[in-house]
């Protein structure tokens, strides 16, 4: 099956084409350095010739609200009316657990507004909600540090590692549409502040970490359950220990090393909200 990625060389879209290559299909990165755009509409057309299945795992390079908006509102309209062209019979998204609650927030109005165009559109769908990756930990740190103290919410999430999201997208991609939502989630729960505390600690990063109720996620309140999947999530098998003791492993030592920054070295300078 002839499979377009959008986003196909980003942290999820480059594991995804690894694992659907490694299934026999023929799967196409596609993205601004692969001469595909979605925002402009370059070399989409040509992409998508004989695709069965478009997986758009693409993120907007900016965090400001007006272009995060703009990113997801263009390129899914771009998206969907070469796929419609094209006659692609199923448009997968990646979006994530709990957006339909974080409407505070212009990065989750943003893919509100992607969620939105999906449904409304005749291409059969799948959206799936992922719960946060452990990978954008650091970009929880990112947004949490207050003066010289990260401080995070003390409530539960299911965090889950991008090689499960990777496999859980491209199950999902595979098989019919379900013109619905699937969520996917880690194997175990945590509390935020916890978590990071944990990281920290292990990445030997003398960061402090806060519990503060009123710390927000990218300024939407947050509850105790808002970043939990509901009843039937698909599980991933990585454990959040067995992610961590590998990553350990990567990071030279070094006595100033701040264990989250090096966390996700590979994406140095992307800073988002999800
Ligand atoms: N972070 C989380 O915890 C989390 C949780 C659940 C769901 N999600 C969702 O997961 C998705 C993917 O996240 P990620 O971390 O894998 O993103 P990422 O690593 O930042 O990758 C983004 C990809 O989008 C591509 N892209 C940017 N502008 C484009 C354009 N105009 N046309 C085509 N492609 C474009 C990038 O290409 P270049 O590298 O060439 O710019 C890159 O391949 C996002 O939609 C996010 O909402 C995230």
């Amino acid at each position: 099956m002839k499979i377009v990625v959008i986003g196909g060389t980003g942290l999820i879209g480059s594991k995804l084409v690894n694992k659907l290559r490694e299934h026999g299909h023929e799967a196409v990165a596609a993205a601004p350095n692969t001469g595909v755009n979605s925002l402009t509409g370059e070399g989409l057309a040509e992409a998508l010739k004989d695709a069965s299945v478009v997986v758009d795992v693409s993120n907007s390079p900016s965090r400001e609200e007006a272009a995060v908006l703009k990113f997801f509102e263009t390129s899914t309209r771009n998206l969907l009316t070469h796929e419609a062209a094209a006659r692609v019979g199923h448009h997968v998204a990646l979006s994530v657990v709990g957006t339909d609650r974080l409407a505070e927030s212009g990065y989750f109005r943003a893919k509100i507004a992607q969620e939105k165009l999906i449904k409304e559109s005749s291409i059969p769908y799948s959206i799936v909600h992922a719960t946060q990756f452990f990978e954008f930990l650091k970009g929880l740190a990112d947004i949490s540090l207050v003066g010289d103290k990260l401080h995070l919410l003390p409530v539960l999430f299911q965090p889950m590692a991008a090689d499960d999201v990777a496999s859980g997208v491209a199950r999902i991609a595979v098989g019919p549409p379900v013109n619905g939502i699937v969520e996917i989630g880690g194997p175990e729960k945590f509390r935020v502040d916890e978590l990071v505390r944990r990281c920290l600690v292990s990445l030997k990063d003398p960061l402090e970490v806060m519990a503060d109720s009123n710390a927000g996620y990218d300024g939407a309140k947050v509850s105790e359950k808002t970043q939990l999947p509901g009843n039937h999530p698909r599980l991933g098998e990585i454990r959040f220990e067995s992610w961590l003791s590998q990553l350990a492993t990567q990071i030279p030592a070094h006595p100033q090393a701040r264990g989250v920054g090096v966390m996700t070295k590979e994406k140095e300078g992307h800073k988002k909200a999800s």
